[in-house]
């Protein structure tokens, strides 16, 4: 289980392992050395441990995301971590879907029973027409089905066959696979917070009392809990709930000409600065003083990768992007990933770690100089010192952290 140790087992020289603390903090480099043997080289991480592998919604590049099939099979691929990220029922119950509106993720269109309860409404100001979870009591929303998400490419072949499970569920199955050997720890997401607590619904509370229930309310427990909204983070905070929290840091696209990120709403700022009339962007929060605010609230960040790792494309004299694949389309797979970022080694400065989204083996979702090898991707983040990750296929991300420890000696 790679969760919850401070250094490790190879550090036996009392000067050698406060080398390592500083190095964890980012302040200086620092390896292992066997009496006979040559030096190992530190890991960056902020730890000093090997990077964790997030199930993004479970093993969601194979099976219907957000199931407990899905979640099990992230296990059995070897994922530190499976991720829910939760919305509320009618009757108050936390479930595990990416969007309050079902339609994304559900079969609920199909069953005629519910036909009635389609409607449209604003979640964090964008209109959205469908069903919601937030009309739907427990048992109804047990009679839907998942279907697969996110890429066409996907299998469509378990559409409709797994059920939607409760944040119970989860935390039962996470425990059932923790062995003395291996804790499978979780990572649920407060989605949509704000439109949560104007429904009346608020998420936190009743996660802060299921946690708590499950014996998992302390800083070493097996839980980590993200949100895109500030307020979320402190609020849970506030109430007495010690694990580990993580501040998303979102953005609405990328600009391939000039790689730069871009902000449009909803994607700009959490809602709750929106809904306060503070026109920062997540932007603000990878400077310096946004990382010191994080770190008054959370213990960690969660960026979409091209804060670490920008990408762009590659201009004709005309100054059009070009098709360097040459597949007919001008898409991420023709950007190039640009020098990173110092967000890393800024983050860990602050204290905090960083986990971040989301890595896919579609080739269409690969820069194009990664060569169509998924892998090559994992590794660059993990050698810049990328304490997490979330994967849709954690089979790809844990094969590609046995390359990378092993390139490190481990
Ligand atoms: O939760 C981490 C990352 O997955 C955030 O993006 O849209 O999948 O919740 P999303
Ligand atoms: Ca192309």
């Amino acid at each position: 289980m790679l969760v919850n140790q401070s250094f490790p087992s190879t550090l036996r020289h009392g000067a050698l392992a406060a080398a390592c603390a500083l190095a964890a903090l980012g302040l200086s480099a620092c390896g292992s050395s066997d009496d006979d043997g040559p030096a190992t080289p530190a890991l960056a991480t902020l730890d000093g441990q090997p990077p964790q592998v997030v199930g993004h919604r479970g093993a969601s590049g194979y099976l219907p995301e957000h199931t407990l099939e899905a979640y099990t099979l992230a296990i059995n691929q070897g994922a530190d971590v499976i991720e829910p990220d939760l919305v509320m029922t009618k009757d108050g119950v936390l479930i595990a879907r990416h969007d309050p509106n079902l339609i994304y993720s559900t079969n609920v269109e199909s069953i005629a029973k519910f036909a009635s309860r389609k409607k449209t409404v604003l979640v964090d100001g964008a209109s959205e027409t469908g069903w919601f979870a937030s009309d739907f009591t427990l048992a109804e929303i047990k009679e839907l089905g998942a279907i697969i998400t996110t890429d066409a490419t996907r299998p469509k072949t378990y559409d409709g066959l797994y059920k939607i499970p409760t944040l119970q569920e989860i935390i039962n199955l996470a425990k059932s696979r923790s062995t003395g050997s291996r804790t499978v720890a979780i990572y649920p997401e407060t989605k949509n917070p704000t439109f949560h607590r104007d429904l009346g619904l608020p998420l936190e509370d009743t996660l802060i009392t299921q946690l708590t229930a499950a014996g998992w309310n302390s800083r070493t427990a097996p839980v980590y809990v993200q949100s895109f909204e500030p307020s979320s983070l402190k609020y849970l905070r506030s109430k007495g709930l010690n694990v580990r929290l993580i501040q998303l840091i979102d953005a609405d696209d990328y600009d391939l000409k000039t790689g730069k990120l871009t902000y449009a709403a909803p994607y700009d700022r959490p809602y709750e600065w929106t809904q306060a009339g503070d026109t920062r962007t997540f932007a603000a929060m990878v400077t310096a003083a946004g990382l010191a605010e994080i770190k008054t609230y959370a213990d960690g960040i969660g960026p979409w990768k091209p804060y670490i790792v920008p990408v762009k494309g590659d201009l004709d004299s005309a100054g059009n992007l070009k098709d360097l694949n040459g597949d007919g389309v001008v898409n991420y797979a023709d950007a190039r990933s640009q020098t990173p970022t110092t967000l890393i080694a800024d983050a860990h400065k602050a204290g905090l770690f960083v986990h971040a989204y989301t890595f896919r083996n579609e080739q269409r979702r690969l820069a194009y100089d990664y060569n169509g090898d998924p892998l090559a991707e994992y590794k660059q983040f993990y050698r810049l010192g990328l304490d997490g990750l979330f994967t849709d296929f954690p089979d790809t991300a844990v094969a590609a952290r046995a390359e990378y420890l092993k390139e490190m000696g481990r």
